[in-house]
């Protein structure tokens, strides 16, 4: 008993003292801020070490990053790689180190033994989730859709617009009539917006926005209620995230739908590495979160206030 217990206090004790660096991408939306969030209090309950480092959306914030953590002799490295490709040298470097890395919530284009796991969403799903939404409620009349799409490059945008495409592809009613970035913060989605409905005839062309995260969304709310129009009657929203803003406008009656996205990525992560740092136990390659779509008929002030206790 007493050497079952040595033990289990050596394991503690080795769990307690591990050092892990994230790269976080930087905080341009409601999401993003909340992930970091519970990145931090879910390293703080398990006793972990975390060396934060925001990149304010650069990718070559988050690769020196990477090698200030290599350096430091980190025991493992978390990445929200703000786009998909431009990362094997620094994750090389990680690896020639033995030093875990797992993503959250983006993918790269990289060979695979340069990552431990991704924790995060199918986002081809997340899109054919949102598309397959509007295809049934138009239910076969003619709908004009404008989308927003997340930061160029990154492996969200290029794979939600993939999925939303493959929703609609049989359904020649559904057509997308403009498509253009604002980078996944709410100013983008405003300034977007307030153009598509410029060329669009004031809005009277649009018949549904498809935003790919929450935050643009929002801006757009607002971009569509200043042209004099009625969000979510006028012109139906969809988009991806579940942030209590969006939640919030849904129980207004001025946004649709939402494909939730759990902004707690660091959880299935630190449980990884703890089961890899207790006995080496490795994780599957791609650790996949749920793609819940929620409407107004979902509650949705209950649903706002739940998140508001959320990390948001
Ligand atoms: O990678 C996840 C996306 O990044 C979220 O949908 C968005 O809000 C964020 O900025």
């Amino acid at each position: 008993l007493l050497a079952g217990v040595a033990a289990f206090t050596l394991a503690a004790t080795a769990a307690s003292a591990q050092t892990v660096g994230f790269s976080q991408i930087g905080s341009e939306s409601g999401w993003r801020a909340a992930e970091t969030t519970l990145t931090k209090q879910q390293a703080e309950e398990r006793g972990i070490d975390l060396k934060f480092s925001d990149a304010q959306q650069k990718q070559e914030n988050q690769i020196a990053a990477i090698r200030a953590f290599v350096a430091q002799g980190v025991d493992a490295i978390l990445l929200a790689p703000v786009v998909a490709t431009g990362w094997d040298s620094a994750l090389e470097e990680a690896k020639d180190y033995d030093i875990p890395v797992i993503l959250l919530d983006r993918q790269i284009d990289a060979s695979d033994d340069l990552y431990m796991t991704a924790v995060g969403a199918d986002s081809v799903h997340e899109g054919e989730v949102a598309g397959g939404w509007l295809v049934d409620t138009v239910d076969g009349k003619d709908c004009n859709v404008v989308e927003l799409q997340g930061t160029t490059g990154s492996s969200v945008a290029i794979e939600r617009k993939e999925g939303f495409e493959k929703a609609i592809a049989d359904h020649p009613n559904v057509t997308i009539i403009r498509s253009q970035t604002g980078d996944f913060t709410r100013s983008g989605g405003k300034e977007v917006m307030e153009s598509f409905i410029q060329a669009e005839n004031g809005g009277e062309n649009i018949c549904a926005l498809f935003s790919h995260n929450d935050d643009m969304a929002v801006g757009a709310i607002q971009a569509i209620k200043e042209a004099g129009l009625k969000p979510g009657e006028d012109i139906l929203t969809v988009s991806i995230d579940g942030v209590p803003d969006y939640f919030q406008a849904m129980a207004n009656g001025e946004a649709n739908a939402t494909v939730e996205l759990t902004p707690n990525m660091a959880g299935p992560a630190f449980d990884v590495l703890e089961a890899y740092w207790a006995d080496g136990t490795m994780p599957e390659k791609f650790i996949q979160t749920d793609s819940k779509i929620y409407t107004q008929a979902d509650d949705p002030t209950a649903e706002y206030e739940r998140r508001k206790g959320l990390g948001y």
